[in-house]
């Protein structure tokens, strides 16, 4: 029992009308870990979850829970499993397989807390957990391994630090006292170092070598007369990582207080290309 995946999910697909909800996703979770299903609005993450609980059958693929077929053995796979929301109480009866969707969206962050703590005790006793989350950083202190999906696609897997290693490289960030700055030092900072991120009054670039970039950064603006607020480097975020991969931000309304997503412009994306105007982005529910 110990090595046979506790779920498989191969060639999923599942379609409503032209939504195109999950177009072929594949997935393997070891038993007793968490699995996180990572993803923005409308990723497909609760279709997902909702083909594996029995609610609804796929269009085609298959998957099995606990090597029980979700289509042809679903009165079995209820048997083992649990699904919840954000109401926890439903958990005293510690399924061997728990599915928990978006548990934690709305929550404040003592409840966030707590609730990370009960999903820790429950697979330290042995249960599986597909865990779906629109906030990487909750998928990056939970999971072993996690997917990140989007419009229906597995886009990547793998551990969080695999993931983050994938960008093999530092976030530099360089706040601004105000928009005004923040937008002229845009053009400034990439001619030296391209491919920038505007996230309200700070430009996040990610770059290879950090201290160099940072150096080359401070003497262009400083050449510019534009005055730096703040200036950091850090380790990619799975935020950093989405945003590699698909374009977009995941939308995270509270996580980090960052992005809200909300169109209104206090906090949301914008991407940067070189030489061109900064355009705000759609947040990443959109499409
Ligand atoms: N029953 C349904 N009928 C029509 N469209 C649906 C239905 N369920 C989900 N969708 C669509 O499928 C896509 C994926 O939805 P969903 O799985 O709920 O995403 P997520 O849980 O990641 O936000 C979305 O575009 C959503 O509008
Ligand atoms: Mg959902």
């Amino acid at each position: 029992m110990s090595d046979q995946p506790a779920i498989v999910v191969e060639g999923l697909v599942k379609h409503f009308g032209d939504v195109h909800a999950l177009d072929g996703i594949d997935l393997s979770v070891r038993p007793g870990t968490v699995y996180g299903l990572l993803g923005p609005n409308g990723a497909g993450k609760t279709t997902a979850v909702r083909v594996l609980t029995t609610i609804i059958t796929p269009d085609a693929g298959r998957a099995e829970v606990l090597g029980l077929d979700v289509v042809r053995q679903a009165r079995q796979v209820r048997a083992n499993i649990g699904l919840a929301g954000q109401n926890a109480a439903s958990l005293v009866h510690r399924p061997r397989v728990l599915f928990l969707d978006e548990p934690t969206t709305g929550l404040d962050p003592r409840s966030r807390n707590d609730l990370w703590d009960m999903i820790r005790e429950l697979v330290a006793d042995g249960t599986t957990l597909l865990l779906t989350t629109q906030y990487l950083e909750e998928a990056d202190v939970l999971a072993e391994r996690l997917a990140v999906i989007d419009r229906g696609l597995v886009i990547a897997e793998g551990t969080p630090g695999e993931l983050k290693a994938r960008l093999g490289s530092t976030v530099l960030e360089v706040g601004f006292d105000d928009d005004e700055s923040a937008r002229a030092a845009v053009a400034v900072i990439g001619a030296v170092a391209p491919g920038g991120d505007l996230h309200g009054r700070v430009l996040h670039i990610t770059v290879d070598d950090g201290p160099k970039v940072a150096m080359e950064v401070l003497r262009a603006l400083d050449q510019a007369r534009l005055s730096v607020g703040g200036l950091a480097l850090r380790e990619p975020s799975l935020d950093d990582v989405f945003l590699t991969l698909t374009g977009h931000r995941a939308v995270e309304p509270s996580v980090d207080g960052l992005a809200d997503g909300d169109g209104d412009g206090d906090g949301d994306s914008v991407a940067v290309d070189p030489g061109r105007r900064p355009t705000a982005t759609t947040s990443g529910g959109a499409a």
